[in-house]
């Protein structure tokens, strides 16, 4: 059903002396408007090759390839126009889809291969932020992508559970802190003793040194330091587990950071044995001025291991347990030196996989062009925001449907569905503002609207009584159905994109422009009407809601049937 693939056909025998399939498949473009035809073929690079000029080659292609597959084949300019034939394009693109339901799509492209995603990875003690909503939600969306191309993704939730923030902590808890407020609203509590500490430890320097030792206790395994870590942990994990069930995100592990620490003690060694480890104002670091990087710190004076050393340990953890073909990481933008260093120290220590490790980095959520942040206490709390985002769905669920049945399902499902399509449907690398009430609006480029689109086509399938069929006619030529048919028979390469660049806004994308066009559709078409082609009509319909209901899937958001 690859229409391309017709194309290359035609032009192989007459071109394959100096165009490789693959260089054809590369150089064949897809015209910006449709008079143009469906797919273009420019005759620069023959032109060179032929010594001819580019018009004739045009010209000269025309006249001898076989044209049968094709409405018509003609020369304009130095390119050659192939326009489709309408009739079959259409009836294989529907019955194709119309088979394969939610398959559609599909493409084995993996083998089965694995590969870890280190996604959202909070700090214990700390709230979520809009970055670590970020990193859940496009490792999320890449989890799933993989699955659909024939990969094994396995999420992992690298928790920030380790570290000086932890002595920190504990000093803290034991000077200002109670069990029972810590049981009542852990998160803000465990913020707010962590806070408290950075003012009084300007006028009080001595907190730092018995931040230290606590957090020494600890990683030399003390009783105390222990069990107040554990139960920090756990009762931030708990609150985590709220947000990710709103979110519909599961996780394959939450090996976090103190996971490894059983594990470093091999790094070391690994490092010394390579020689690789050097002395530098009281750390052990590994130089890596020939990659261009600022030296990665392994270790400081006291013997205390870094964030690099875990990512070293986890990396290694990861590459054994999982043997994976390739290895995520789902993290902002600014830890990208930090992944840089990762890697070029994998390699120092003789790892050729180290190449296989990939970082996705993604911008940043401002609030009127600023960065939020945590340091100062101005932290935007995901599950306010995702709760606000329902009740504002909910609202206008109301107002425009209000005997809607399940309301509280539907308003969750459209609040939280879009905040994630919001999300995504920036390319990862942008930062971007968050304003609620653009996010939720059912019109313009959201979440809403493309569910909104799909329960509108639902309710077409449901209101008639004929059911389409697939032995029946499927071809429709006119040229509202036929943007839609070639959006449709697009769908397998836009996976293809979204995964080869890691960049899920290429499905989001794709979902609002095929959105757009039903609704252009649906506007100028009187689809209920009983003639010859209300079947192929009705295919159509259907194998919207195929396409944009597993294009929500794959970013993570839900598809209500009536909204
Ligand atoms: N906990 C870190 C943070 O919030 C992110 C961890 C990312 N994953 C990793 N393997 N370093 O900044």
């Amino acid at each position: 059903m690859d229409f391309k693939q017709q194309v290359i056909a035609a032009l192989e025998p007459t071109v394959s002396e100096f165009l490789s399939k693959e260089a054809l498949m590369n150089v064949i473009e897809v015209p910006k408007s449709s008079d143009l035809g469906d797919y273009a073929f420019p005759t620069f690079q023959l032109a060179k090759s032929l010594h001819k000029a580019p018009q004739q080659i045009a010209l000269d292609l025309v006249a001898k390839i076989d044209q049968t597959a094709f409405e018509k084949v003609v020369a304009t300019g130095p390119y050659v126009n192939f326009f489709l034939n309408k009739q079959t394009f259409s009836e294989e693109t529907l019955k194709t889809i119309l088979k394969a339901d939610q398959n559609y799509g599909d493409q084995d492209l993996g083998h089965g291969g694995n590969v870890p995603i280190d996604m959202s990875s909070p700090n214990i003690a700390k709230p979520i932020s809009m970055g670590h909503l970020r990193s859940t939600v496009i490792g999320n969306a890449i989890a799933k992508i993989l699955t659909k191309t024939g990969y094994h993704p396995i999420k992992i939730n690298h928790l920030g559970d380790w570290g000086t923030q932890f002595g920190k902590l504990i000093v803290a808890y034991k000077k200002w802190g109670s069990e029972a407020a810590v049981r009542e609203d852990p998160i803000t509590n465990l913020l707010n003793y962590y806070v408290r500490f950075h003012k009084e430890d300007v006028a009080h320097p001595e907190l730092d040194d018995e931040a230290r030792a606590w957090f020494k206790k600890l990683e030399d395994g003390d009783q105390e330091a222990t069990d107040l870590w554990q139960w920090f942990r756990s009762e931030s994990l708990k609150e985590f587990q709220k947000i990710y069930q709103m979110l519909g995100v599961e996780f394959d592990s939450f090996n976090g950071e103190a996971f490894y620490n059983d594990k470093m003690a091999e790094v070391i060694d690994l490092l010394k044995a390579k020689n690789l480890l050097h002395e530098s104002q009281g750390a052990e670091i590994v130089d890596l001025e020939k990659y261009g990087l600022n030296p990665a710190l392994i270790q400081k004076s006291d013997g205390a291991t870094l964030y690099m050393t875990r990512d070293l340990a986890a990396a290694i953890y990861r590459k054994r347990t999982y043997h994976f073909v390739q290895s995520l990481y789902v993290v902002g933008n600014e830890q990208s030196e930090h992944f840089q260093q990762l890697k070029a120290v994998l390699k120092e220590m003789g790892y050729n996989w180290a190449d296989q490790i990939v970082h996705i980095p993604f911008g940043l959520i401002t609030e009127n062009g600023k960065k939020l942040s945590t340091r100062q206490g101005r932290v935007i709390l995901l599950e306010e925001v995702l709760n606000d985002a329902i009740r504002l769905a909910k609202a206008q669920i109301k107002e425009k449907n209000p005997d809607l049945p399940n309301q509280d399902k539907v308003a969750k499902e459209v609040g939280v569905g879009a905040v994630i399509f919001h999300d995504l449907k920036n390319d990862r690398m942008d930062n971007f503002d968050f304003n609620l009430e653009e996010v939720v609006r059912f019109e313009g480029e959201t979440g809403p609207y493309v569910q909104y689109t799909n329960a509108r086509a639902q309710s077409i399938l449901r209101k008639s009584s004929l059911s389409y069929t697939l032995d029946d006619a499927l071809a429709l030529t006119d040229d509202a159905a036929w943007d839609i048919l070639k959006l449709l028979a697009d769908y397998p390469e836009v996976i293809q994109r979204a995964l080869k660049l890691y960049e899920p806004s290429v499905i989001a994308k794709y979902s609002l422009r095929l959105a757009k066009q039903f609704n252009k559709y649906y506007a100028h078409t009187r689809i209920l009407v009983d003639d010859p082609q209300l079947n192929a009509r009705l295919s159509l319909v259907k194998s919207v809601t195929i396409v944009l209901e597993n294009a929500l899937s794959l970013l993570g958001v839900a598809s209500p049937q009536e909204m």
